[in-house]
């Protein structure tokens, strides 16, 4: 009897610089200024380096990916809210949506949204083009006392976890995609902390320093039903603590592409 091999397609692969974090010449703390300052002053005190790599395509086996495993996810889930224009509306009645998701998803039982990006072309802030990771462990800890004054003790003694719910507003996206990187693959000294000035606080966010070994995804021609979750740190050991990720150029990209608009939701995600 004859045998069929059945021959899966090579996962696509697309090759492109991501620009990485190194650290500032005279050896002094790295930061970022996220307030307004006066024309002409440096809001960052540090070089980035791009450094082409290559970025698979998970399209066609999405599931292989998980939030433990590889500190990001992507599922597909219809959310009716579409006014995007409405940040009050988008509070109201999109941000219970991402709970529930992510309830569903990850088994939680608390999540409090902390806050959200809106990525489009016409006023407001444009894709990252820098691979980061959006907290440190310091900064995490610290962003549930600010935003659970009450009980961050009792929920500091648990498992909590800070997950960004992206996706795009419109799609199929056609230039911009997310790249993730593997968090089994990202060594703790590939991660760097760089101080977040905020007018009123400093918080911390994590610079990649490129490695070899890091392995990047995406997901091509993600639509506006489709949802990544990046973890952005985990509280638990010996799994996935966090995905660095970046906004790339993508190669297959028309002139004549829209532009990539997006949502992010940031979250804190508690355990019982
Ligand atoms: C994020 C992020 C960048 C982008 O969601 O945390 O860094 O270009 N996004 O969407
Ligand atoms: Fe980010």
């Amino acid at each position: 009897m004859a045998t069929i091999t059945e021959t899966l397609p090579a996962p696509a692969v697309v090759e492109s610089p991501l620009n990485f974090y190194t650290p500032p010449k005279d050896g002094s703390v790295p930061y970022n200024i996220v307030y307004d300052v006066p024309e002409g002053t440096p809001t960052r005190n540090y070089e980035v380096l791009p450094h082409k790599v290559q970025i698979t395509d998970v399209r066609g086996r999405e599931s292989e990916f998980t939030l433990d495993k590889n500190g990001f996810q992507f599922e597909k889930r219809y959310h009716a809210f579409k006014d995007w224009s409405d940040a009050e509306r988008i509070e109201k009645e999109y941000y219970p949506s991402v709970i529930d998701a992510i309830k569903d998803t990850t088994g939680a039982s608390k999540v409090v949204v902390f806050d959200n990006t809106i990525r489009t072309k016409d006023g407001y802030r444009n894709p990252v083009m820098l691979v980061h990771v959006d907290q440190t462990p310091k900064s995490a800890e610290d962003r549930v006392r600010l935003h659970c004054p009450e009980d961050a003790d009792v929920l500091l003694t648990k498992r909590f976890q800070i997950i960004n719910y992206w996706k795009p507003l419109t799609g199929p996206v056609e230039e911009f995609p997310l790249a993730l990187g593997d968090a089994h693959d990202m060594t703790e000294d590939d991660i760097v902390s760089v101080e977040h000035r905020y007018r009123d606080r400093t918080g911390a966010t994590g610079g990649v320093k490129y490695n070899s070994t890091q392995k990047f995804y995406y997901l091509s021609g993600m639509t506006a039903d489709e949802e990544v979750l990046i973890k952005c740190y985990d509280s638990r050991e010996g799994v996935a603590k966090r995905t660095p990720h970046t906004a790339f150029v993508d190669p297959t990209s028309k002139s004549d592409a829209l532009p990539r608009e997006s949502i992010e939701v940031r979250t804190l995600v508690f355990y019982d």
